[in-house]
């Protein structure tokens, strides 16, 4: 079957790349379906946040080919079915901005400048504060939240499009057991409910465990898929 007739919401397809003459990846392949779960693990600069930005069109590979819902990457022009939580981005977080205001910034890519954005796009964005959990602190500034608090803003400003694939790097680093849990039972509501790819790259297994419907281990430049409940995993191919 055709990518097209078939679309997954993320393909890589034997991708290789790498930053220097050595690659991080070689002939990586995997495919996630719409409405799947996908765990993504594997050592400190094993290439995780690299794949995701050759998933989303940030980096290009050297060969193979990164089809989003079906398109060459390249080609790829609907931005707002793209949701990303890049790593460490809470580095923005300083910024003297409401919580509401930051997860518009969400939107830039589909207002025009100085407009509020039509009832959709303000229904979403009450939809998505109170499905992290930031309704009642919507309009303090981010630079005054807790950690978890500000990682769940920056995830609701990816959400505020009503994206179809959700790629999320690291989401729980420095983010306590409570905010874990309140994420861990958002993003069970978008994948039930609202039928969202979401990529999850982490070290922590507990917050995925339970969810994801797969997990994938990048070892040595390749994709493996392993059992989470094993562990030591099998090498088999994904
Ligand atoms: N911009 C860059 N320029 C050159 N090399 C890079 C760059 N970004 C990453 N690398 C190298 O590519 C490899 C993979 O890095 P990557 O950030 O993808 O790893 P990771 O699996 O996400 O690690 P971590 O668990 O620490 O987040 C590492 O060897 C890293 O040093
Ligand atoms: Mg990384």
């Amino acid at each position: 079957m055709t990518a097209m007739a078939d679309p997954s919401a993320l393909e890589f397809d034997q991708v290789t790349f790498g930053y220097g003459r050595l690659p991080v990846l070689r002939e990586a392949s995997l495919r996630i379906a719409e409405g799947e779960f996908v765990a993504v693990v594997g050592p400190n600069g094993s290439g995780k946040t690299t794949l995701m930005r050759l998933g989303l069109g940030l980096l290009q590979p050297s060969h193979g080919v990164v089809r989003l819902f079906g398109a060459d990457v390249s080609r790829f022009r609907d931005r707002w079915r793209l949701g990303y939580v890049p790593q460490r981005a809470s580095a923005a977080t300083s910024l003297p901005v409401s919580v509401a205001e930051v997860v518009r910034t969400g939107l830039a890519g589909q207002l025009r400048p100085g407009r509020r954005g039509t009832r959709r796009h303000r229904e979403r964005l009450e939809h998505v504060l109170d499905l992290m959990g930031l309704a009642a602190v919507r309009r303090q500034r981010l630079s005054e939240l807790s950690g978890g608090q500000q990682q769940r803003a920056l995830i609701a400003r990816a959400l505020v499009t009503g994206p179809r694939l959700l790629v999320l790097d690291e989401p729980t680093t420095g983010v306590d057991a409570e905010a874990r849990a309140i994420l861990r039972e958002s993003l069970e509501h978008l994948v039930t409910v609202e039928g969202i790819a979401v990529v999850y790259v982490s070290h922590d297994p507990e917050g995925f465990a339970g969810i994801a419907d797969r997990v994938v281990e990048v070892r040595a430049g390749r994709l493996v898929r392993v059992d989470p409940q094993a562990p030591a995993p099998t090498s088999q191919s994904v």
